[in-house]
């Protein structure tokens, strides 16, 4: 008898083993925003309600305006940027619609020489699309292995979600790209930004440690980059 139980015991925790690691698949597979819940959940801009996502507009309130936008037209002033590039986003406040549905897009163009530095998106990977121009885009994975690769018109690219990653126009025209992310709201950290122009600052001593570098450096790097 006891020696049947046990067989039960392991047949029974072998499937559930198998579930359990079935499920993690199934989990890591996932790598979207939640699944909507609705046909879609266009974005209360009103409401102040805090959660993950915006709050619902009653579907009956909704139109077809909500599913577009008009943001992407056109570039951003470039000129403005002192890096010389302009990024546009979707978001569930300027296209309520995406609101749930895990996805948003983004353009992107590129004076020629300039670069976007590095930086990551905490929650959505981005694939890019070159509908013009010439770059050297890259990401760094969690050995510091560098994956970079030249780009040409029509040339596609993935960036992994939350890894560090660059572009950089090395053509000789104003490139343009359009992004896509599987995450309605993905973030942007820029490293540079967040190491040396944190408000407040992160330790000087810190960053003298992280960097190699001496302690007036950090305070000089961190002007350049506009902390106070
Ligand atoms: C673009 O930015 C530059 C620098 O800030 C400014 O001089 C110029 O007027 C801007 N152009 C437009 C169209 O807003």
């Amino acid at each position: 008898m006891a020696f049947n139980a046990l067989i039960i015991i392991a047949t029974c925790c072998r499937a559930f083993v198998g579930i359990l690691l079935v499920s993690l698949m199934v989990m890591n597979s996932v790598h979207a925003d939640p699944e909507a819940l609705q046909d879609f959940c266009v974005a209360d801009t009103k409401s102040s309600i805090f959660m993950n996502g915006r709050p619902c507009l009653n579907p009956m309130e909704a139109s077809p305006e909500h599913f577009m936008t008009s943001a992407l037209r056109k570039a951003g002033n470039l000129s403005a940027n002192p890096l010389g590039f302009s990024v546009i986003v979707t978001t569930p406040a300027n296209m309520p619609g995406l609101n749930t549905l895990g996805l948003s897009m983004g353009r992107i163009d590129m004076a020629p020489g300039s670069a976007i530095p590095p930086h990551i998106h905490p929650r959505g990977s981005e694939t890019i699309f070159v509908v013009r121009g010439a770059l050297n885009v890259g990401f760094v994975d969690t050995s510091n292995r560098l994956f970079s690769h030249k780009l040409v018109t029509g040339d596609v690219f993935v960036f992994p979600k939350g890894a560090v990653h660059y572009l950089q126009n090395i053509g000789k025209i104003t490139a343009f790209i359009v992004s896509a992310f599987n995450s309605q709201n993905p973030g942007t950290a820029i490293v540079s930004l967040a190491t040396f122009a944190s408000t407040p600052a992160i330790p000087y001593e810190v960053l003298s440690k992280a960097f190699a570098i001496s302690v007036q450096e950090v305070s000089q790097i961190r002007k350049s980059l506009g902390g106070t």
